[in-house]
């Protein structure tokens, strides 16, 4: 039995039966069989119990960088992490990365949910994805398009959920740079540099969010829901502070962080599980913690945010079973 509790940031002292360390050698995939659950670093999986099968962990490294006459391409291997090459880029005047400075985990799983913050989502770099069919055992490249990004979405999280191994990510960074600073606290920086909005995204990120490494936890829980226009304008009769993003002609994002602090979440406990003081959206484990204690605040707050606003939220954690995903 291998312990899980160093391989995810949620930190649940649970075990797996097996342990595969994919490093360069792709071959030993030949011999795996179900269940399995291919990780990264484990920042957004959370095991809830003794996982029934096999890990497979993805250790690769190292990265290759072409200039072209536009733009640089930078094609990196699965394993590497994603501040790692954030902080390369910064170093080496390969700017456009900094919003999403800090961000925990591997570049490989970066696409499959398409990382984002402070206004960035990853796909605007992403000139396409290299990875392993496991049934066919044959190596595959999806462009950009192929790729179906979306809101903390990708083909890559839906239809072939469980089905590849992400090898390598090639990113497009071009050389004309524009800021962008129009997300929250940004918007106080003049005339900032690529450095500026690095430093700055730190200094929020560590402000506002735990740091796995002292207490357990994946980031957001939840995804922010897309709501109508018509939704949202009812909403707004009773709460008329509801905040929102304008997504297009119909919709609109709200906040999950606001409905769940409204609810009076925040700070509240489940056994070593908490809803975070200073970031409602983040469940935290205090090393005592269990995954029936998890799903049991989450699933309260699910129901509550439901029946106050008639609105259903998604985990956007990845929640593993003793046999696979399970849903909340
Ligand atoms: P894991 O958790 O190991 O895996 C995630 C999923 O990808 C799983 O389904 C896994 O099976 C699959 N997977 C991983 N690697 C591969 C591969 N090579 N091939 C195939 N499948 C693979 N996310 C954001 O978007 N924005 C944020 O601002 C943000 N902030 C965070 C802050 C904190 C404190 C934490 C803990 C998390 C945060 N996250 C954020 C979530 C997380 O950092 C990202 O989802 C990250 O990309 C996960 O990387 P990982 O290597 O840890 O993936
Ligand atoms: N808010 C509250 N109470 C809180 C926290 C926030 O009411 O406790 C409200 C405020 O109105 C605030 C708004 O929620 O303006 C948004 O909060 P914040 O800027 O902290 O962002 P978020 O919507 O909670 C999202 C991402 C984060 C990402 C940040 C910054 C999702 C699910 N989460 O959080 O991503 O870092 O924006 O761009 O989209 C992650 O995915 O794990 C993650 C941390």
């Amino acid at each position: 039995m291998y312990s899980l509790k160093s391989l995810h940031t949620f930190g649940f002292n649970n075990h797996a039966r097996n342990l595969l360390i994919l490093d360069e050698n792709f071959n030993d995939l030949c011999q795996l069989e179900q269940p399995y659950w291919i990780l990264g670093q484990g920042s957004n999986c959370v095991f809830l119990e003794d996982f029934d099968g096999t890990i497979v962990k993805i250790e690769s490294d190292g990265k290759q960088l072409t200039e072209l006459e536009h733009e640089y391409q930078l094609t990196v291997s699965a394993g590497e992490n994603w501040h790692q090459l954030v902080c390369f880029c910064m170093e080496n005047g390969l700017y456009g990365l900094e919003n999403l400075a800090l961000i925990p985990g591997t570049v490989g799983a970066a696409p499959i949910q398409n990382i984002g913050a402070y206004g960035v989502e990853l796909n605007r770099f992403i000139e396409s994805v290299e990875f392993i069919d496991i049934r066919s055992l044959q190596k595959r490249r999806f462009s950009q398009l192929e790729c179906k990004f979306g809101y903390r979405d990708s083909v890559f999280k839906r239809d072939m959920q469980g089905q590849f191994i992400i090898t390598k990510v090639v990113l497009r960074i071009p050389k004309l740079w524009v800021p962008i600073a129009f997300y929250g606290e940004l918007q106080r920086l003049k005339e900032p540099t690529a450095l500026d909005i690095f430093n700055k995204v730190i200094q929020i990120r560590s402000a506002k969010l735990p740091d796995p490494r002292q207490i357990g936890n994946a980031g957001s829980f939840f995804k922010n829901p897309l709501v109508s226009k018509k939704h949202y304008a009812a909403l707004q009769c009773e709460w008329h502070d509801i905040p929102c993003y304008e997504v297009d002609q119909t919709s609109v994002k709200v906040p999950s962080a606001w409905l769940i602090d409204k609810l009076g979440f925040k700070g509240q406990k489940e056994g070593g599980i908490q809803c975070h003081p200073t970031q409602a959206l983040v469940l935290t484990n205090d090393g005592t913690g269990t995954g029936s204690q998890l799903l049991t605040l989450a699933r309260k707050i699910q129901h509550q945010v439901e029946a106050t606003f008639s609105i259903k939220l998604e985990n956007e954690v990845r929640l593993v079973g003793s046999k696979g995903m399970i849903e909340l």
